[in-house]
């Protein structure tokens, strides 16, 4: 049951939020059983001194686009136990983190049996905890050495991308619980299509700067939007590649990808302009989950077409600190269509808030889940839900800026601290309801 000091607080989170509050409490009880309640991390984002990645360089070079170096993130790399402690005294049965590429084959062909090892600990330690480990394989982050070859542009990416996650999975998969070969491979393809000019020259001065620094004339990394299009084809084989290395070690592993998706809504004129966005955002995506496990879907606000293109954010609207509209049903939304679109089950594997009020973080929170809970009654199968983020991280070119924990962390001493969210969401986790 949830105690009273929850109670009150989440009371208090909708009554500061009346446009979220309206949902919450309409939908059906509880949620299906074993559901996956967890939180999601990734390793660059809270590890710290990830040196012989991509971005670590990226962060490092003049001029570069990240407003601060990741430098030693949250410490996970040493506090990953303080993490699953943190995981389990929420409430939470699942946790999604991910294992780091440059560790495990800092060089080309070079396999680090001692970080094999490492993330080994932390997988068995889950299942010690009674948290189902969700382990993503690639969340952006990538050798420098494979950025050296031009990263996801180079034609031999795939077969460099499966033979890591091979060797990773052979070492590994046994005790995993899901797999997610890559996360949002479609990211950068939405944010090429939607990001200013301006940015992308900064993006390419960056690049450059890269190229000079490492000798590597091919050097492609980090945010590397402009160069979506030619990354896709190896993105789409690099996933199949990964999904059939990893089932081969361990077959009864469910696997699959994590798509980023916004929830894309059109005005009265602009349903041509919305459906174009799908076709080339998520289309091929959507193809190849077809012949997925399940489909991982990661949303956090949504984009209104109207006949020119995206309409701004209306005058009245909740905006996170990226400027994205906070609203209750997107991610529901984005459940419905991506199963409608594919027949598979779903696993929320991102969906959070940027917020520095956790009142909005907490509120919000229940809305969603109240929306997702009656996706599910209508017939959606959705194994679980989880929240970004675990910590207050390193949210890539915004640093350290921009907070989605559920918990805060300390700078100096790295401390955690739960956020009152925390408490509110693992009310419901630990109920099964909401
Ligand atoms: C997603 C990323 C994740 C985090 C959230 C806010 O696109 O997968 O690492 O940055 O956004």
């Amino acid at each position: 049951m949830i105690d009273r000091r929850t109670l009150l607080a989440s009371g208090a989170a909708l009554a500061a939020t009346p446009a979220f509050a309206k949902v919450a409490g309409k939908a059906p009880a509880p949620f299906p059983q074993g559901f996956l309640w967890g939180t999601a991390t990734a390793g660059h984002q809270v590890e710290g001194n990830n040196v012989n990645s991509d971005f670590w360089l990226l962060e490092h070079i003049t001029p570069t686009l990240f407003g601060e170096p990741s430098g030693q993130a949250c410490d996970s790399f040493h506090r990953w136990r303080d993490d699953l402690a943190l995981v389990k005294k929420i409430g939470l049965n699942s946790y999604r983190f991910s294992i780091e590429w440059s560790r495990i084959e800092p060089l080309q062909g070079v396999f680090s049996a001692e970080m094999l090892d490492h993330y080994k600990r932390i997988v068995h330690t889950c299942r010690d905890l009674g948290i189902a480990p969700i382990v993503t394989f690639s969340h952006w982050s990538v050798p420098i050495w494979f950025a050296s070859l031009g990263g996801w542009t180079n034609p031999d990416a795939s077969e460099l991308f499966a033979r890591y996650c091979d060797r990773a999975a052979r070492h590994l998969a046994a005790e995993m619980a899901y797999a997610v070969t890559l996360n949002e491979p479609n990211g950068l393809s939405i944010a090429d299509r939607m990001i200013p000019e301006g940015a992308k020259r900064g993006l390419e001065a960056m690049l450059v700067a890269a190229r000079q620094a490492t000798g590597a004339p091919k050097f492609v990394g980090g945010p590397s939007f402009q160069y979506a299009p030619a990354m896709q084809p190896s993105l789409l084989k690099g996933h199949r590649m990964a999904f059939d290395a990893i089932k081969a070690a361990n077959s009864a592993l469910p696997v699959g990808f994590s798509l980023a998706i916004v929830d894309e809504q059109a005005d009265a004129q602009g349903a041509a302009q919305r459906d174009r966005a799908r076709a080339e955002f998520y289309g091929p995506w959507l193809d190849t989950a077809g012949k997925d496990d399940f489909l991982g879907i990661q949303n956090y606000t949504r984009r209104v077409w109207g006949a020119d293109g995206p309409l701004p954010a209306p005058a009245e609207a909740t905006l996170d600190q990226m400027g994205g509209e906070i609203v209750p049903d997107t991610l529901a939304n984005c459940v419905r269509y991506a199963h409608a679109q594919t027949g598979k089950p779903i696993i929320v594997t991102e969906h959070g808030f940027a917020v520095s009020d956790d009142r909005i973080r907490a509120a919000a929170t229940l809305a969603a889940l109240a929306h997702l809970r009656i996706a599910i009654a209508d017939g959606v199968p959705v194994l679980g839900y989880q929240h970004w983020s675990l910590l207050d991280n390193f949210e890539w070119t915004s640093g350290y800026r921009v907070t989605y924990g559920l918990a805060s962390v300390d700078r100096k001493t790295f401390r955690r601290t739960a956020k009152p969210s925390a408490k509110v969401y693992g009310a419901v986790a630990r109920t099964n309801r909401l």
